[in-house]
């Protein structure tokens, strides 16, 4: 069993944070999506993970990812030229793949569970997809699958105004060989990509045994900002532990808070769960729960809470932010009279709540 880690992309969703980043590699709780990724395989006991990539950001997520070694894994770079669907990312990997059974993990996907158990029921059956869902409260935004009495997935529609269940297609499948001659048998739809549904359908309908591998637990497609707050609070809430290995000077630091190596907070309350990266500062300030701030980050005589700064930012004499993401390297900064005009400097796609 291989396993493949989709990170091309386009990443249009989460913009602008995704202009200077691969969507992959956006942090949840100071760790990059991919980890998380990454941690399932590994625990999966994968030995041989391809990871298909796009031209613009190979080399972060090269970078990120190394070698494999430090999750024991070999890794494979497969280079797709264009972000042209799942099913072409499938098909860019035949040369890796092989003949083997796979599992394929969409590398923008956070899922509360390891894919272990699914991997084993897979292998001691003779199925040739085992497609992992999620019932959702809307279906009509997502891909959604129609099951028959005995578990059998009998049919896939993407978006329907009229969903045949509420059972949404999270980002993870596990394949036979057989979905290769699918891919090839399929033609790109009318958004001009080959898609993976359309591939399962295929199997499908030539007789291929397909089945659902339905959750109980959490779920996050870390598509746009308010899920992308949501994946943080939900990381922070089931992950994280408290770990103090910064320095603390006058300082009050509750529950569970993770405050990573040359990180310090001095005269400041922090409330957990919060995570603080490598080399943050925390100063005359209140940080508040569900709330994650990046490496190298700054936050000096101000009040946050429920939010995600990433890395390398600075937030100087704010009263209270709350519900916000901050993009890397930003400068959030009170100016010097308070009820005056608003001085900005903002990036394209940004959104500013005043
Ligand atoms: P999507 O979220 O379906 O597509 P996208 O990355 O283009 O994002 P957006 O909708 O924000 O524009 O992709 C799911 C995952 O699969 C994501 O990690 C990117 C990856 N992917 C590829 O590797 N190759 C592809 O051709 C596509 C479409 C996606």
């Amino acid at each position: 069993m291989k396993a493949l880690i989709l990170s091309g992309g386009r990443g249009t969703r989460l913009r602008p944070l995704t202009h200077t980043i691969a969507k992959q590699l956006v942090p949840v709780a100071n760790q990059p999506i991919l980890g998380y990724v990454m941690d399932h395989v590994q625990a999966a006991g994968m030995g041989d993970v391809g990871v298909v990539v796009a031209p613009e950001t190979q080399g972060e997520v090269r970078g990120y990812l190394g070698d494999g070694g430090k999750w024991g894994v070999n890794l494979t770079y497969i280079l797709q030229e264009q972000p042209l669907g799942l099913a072409h990312a499938v098909k860019t990997a035949k040369d890796f793949l092989g003949d083997a059974p796979f599992v394929m993990y969409l590398g923008d996907n956070l899922l509360g569970k390891g894919i272990a158990g699914a991997i084993e029921r897979f292998a001691s059956s003779s199925m040739d997809a085992l497609v992992f869902l999620k019932q959702v409260d809307d279906p009509r935004a997502f891909g959604v699958a129609e099951l028959d009495g005995s578990g059998s997935i009998v049919r896939l529609v993407e978006k329907p105004k009229d969903p045949p269940s509420d059972l949404a297609l999270v980002g993870v499948y596990l394949f036979s060989p057989k979905i290769h001659r699918a891919i090839d048998s399929i033609e790109p739809s009318w958004r001009g990509e080959l898609e993976i549904t359309d591939a399962i359908q295929w199997l499908i309908d030539h007789g291929g045994r397909v089945s659902g591998e339905v959750l109980d637990c959490w779920w996050l497609d870390t598509g746009k900002k308010d899920d992308f707050l949501q994946a943080n609070l939900t990381v922070l809430d089931d992950y994280l532990k408290r770990d103090i290995r910064g320095e603390l000077v006058d300082s009050q630091v509750h529950g569970r808070v993770r405050l990573e190596d040359g990180a310090r907070i001095v005269n400041s309350v922090v409330r957990g769960p919060v995570a603080i990266g490598r080399d943050a500062e925390i100063r005359d300030s209140f940080i508040g729960p569900y709330t994650s701030i990046g490496h190298g980050s700054r936050i000096v005589g101000s009040s946050v809470e429920h939010s995600v700064i990433l890395d390398r930012c600075e937030v100087i004499g704010i009263s209270r932010l709350e519900d916000s993401l901050i993009g890397r390297d930003s400068r959030v900064v009170m100016g010097g009279a308070r009820n005056t005009a608003l001085r900005l400097m903002i990036g394209d796609h940004c959104q500013i709540e005043v």
